[in-house]
């Protein structure tokens, strides 16, 4: 993989952590040493249920800074008050993001140190949450994501995994490398002008599964999460791209800046790309049926008493990769496709690159045991014209990232061909 796809080192760049209350918050231990390592200037601030898992000298001790953990701290509001500690920072990371912290930002609060710097910044701010799986998945804490994403702050993660209280699922922070992933990325990022590569593109994106209906209420479809295309809609539209996300159904919230179309067939899919045409760049990341039921029952099929099952009559979905790449006039400058493989990984995406006439295939292995279809993860190898480039294995986010920068960089080199 070619240097610098992730972003350059972190010299000379200065990082505010807010180390908010749970668990996790031993990784954040790790992510400081991370970042120092990388050359960043790592100053934190900790909550009072931050205190309660790491302790104020650990923090204090690997930063290499004084801690500041208290608003109305006579001596560090005299040393270096709440709004300094923003504005000498390039970028805030909240690791853990709390469901508590995050519900404060989402409405406004400011009633301590954390939550009063967060509302008085006006630097980027990246949250990684952590947290129970079920208090992640109350309808409240994905309200205040969707705020908080919508308000243009940065998320990553949680990961799926084992939680900390003992039971499985999303909740898990992400590990220190992908934040700092992600913080490498946002800081070579940051839209300041002159900093948007993409803007004035046009984008298409497909993300998630497709349902085809056999009857009103049943469907056949798949394990797409819709993680990886949401994840790289945002990316896009994070470097100045105007972005079309076209999604099948998903549990994800909608990227911020991003123009949602929600479909659920592959039919539908293909209208929405084809409606949201002229675009330079179209990605298409969906796991589309390959098959739809020919016929769809307009009424719920029943049991006919015979004991025997119906027969369902399948007929191949339009290609719409395929079809956007052989567009005769208006096809996108570049189409990039995804390319999922149990075996052979790189060699039936080279044979599906030429039989679909993209310009990039990026290649992942599905396989069993590698959890990539709904997990957080992914290894791809990107095929283009020139060759192939095996990509480590990175966060699905970090992955979007690097692939947007690639996008961009294409664009700078060649133009709009
Ligand atoms: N794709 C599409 N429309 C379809 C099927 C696939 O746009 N009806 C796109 C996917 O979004 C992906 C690429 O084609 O970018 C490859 O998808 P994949 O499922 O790996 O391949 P298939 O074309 O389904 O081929 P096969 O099932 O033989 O592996």
């Amino acid at each position: 993989m070619p240097s610098g796809i992730l972003g350059g080192n972190l010299d000379g760049k200065s990082i505010l952590l807010i180390i908010s209350g749970g668990i996790a918050a031993y990784k954040s231990l790790d992510l400081i040493r991370r970042l120092k390592e990388r050359g960043a200037a790592v100053r934190c601030v900790l909550t009072a249920g931050g205190a309660q898992f790491v302790t104020p000298l650990s923090v204090a001790a690997l930063s290499e800074e004084a801690v500041f953990q208290d608003l109305f701290s006579l001596k560090d509001e005299s040393e270096m008050g709440h709004i300094r500690l923003s504005r000498e920072a390039d970028l805030l990371v909240i690791a853990p993001a709390s469901a508590d912290l995050m519900a404060k930002m989402a409405s406004g609060q400011a009633d301590d140190l954390a939550s009063t710097i967060l509302l008085a910044t006006d630097k980027p701010v990246l949250f990684a949450p952590a947290m129970n799986t079920r208090m992640w998945e109350h309808p409240a804490t994905q309200r205040n994501v969707r705020t908080l994403l919508d308000d243009g702050l940065a998320s990553i993660g949680p990961g799926q995994g084992d939680l900390a209280c003992g039971e499985v699922g999303s909740g898990r922070m992400s590990e220190p490398l992908e934040i700092v992933a992600a913080i490498e990325t946002l800081l070579g990022e940051t839209p300041v002008a002159g900093d948007l590569p993409l803007m004035g593109r046009r984008a298409i994106v497909t993300s998630g599964p497709t349902y085809e209906a056999i009857d009103p209420v049943r469907y056949l479809a798949n394990r797409s999460s819709g993680k990886q295309g949401h994840a790289i809609a945002a990316a896009l539209a994070q470097l100045g791209a105007e972005v079309v996300l076209v999604a099948g159904p998903n549990n994800l919230p909608d990227p911020g800046g991003v123009q949602v179309r929600a479909i659920e067939s592959a039919a539908q899919m293909l209208a929405a790309c084809e409606a949201a045409l002229p675009a330079d760049i179209a990605v298409c990341a969906a796991a589309v049926a390959d098959w739809r039921v020919a016929g769809e029952a307009g009424q719920k099929m029943k049991k006919d008493g015979s004991g025997r099952p119906p027969a369902l009559a399948l007929v191949e979905n339009p290609d719409i990769l395929k079809t956007l790449s052989q567009l005769n006039g208006g096809r996108p400058g570049l189409v990039v496709g995804f390319a999922a493989e149990t075996e052979k990984v790189v060699g039936h995406a080279q044979g599906k690159r030429t039989r679909k006439g993209c310009d990039w295939i990026v290649a992942n292995d599905v396989g069993a045991g590698t959890n990539v279809m709904g997990g957080d993860d992914n290894t791809v190898h990107l095929i283009t014209a020139q060759g192939v480039e095996d990509w480590p294995t990175m966060s699905k986010d970090a992955v979007a990232a690097a692939l947007a920068r690639r996008i961009a960089d294409h664009f700078e080199h060649f133009g709009s061909a």
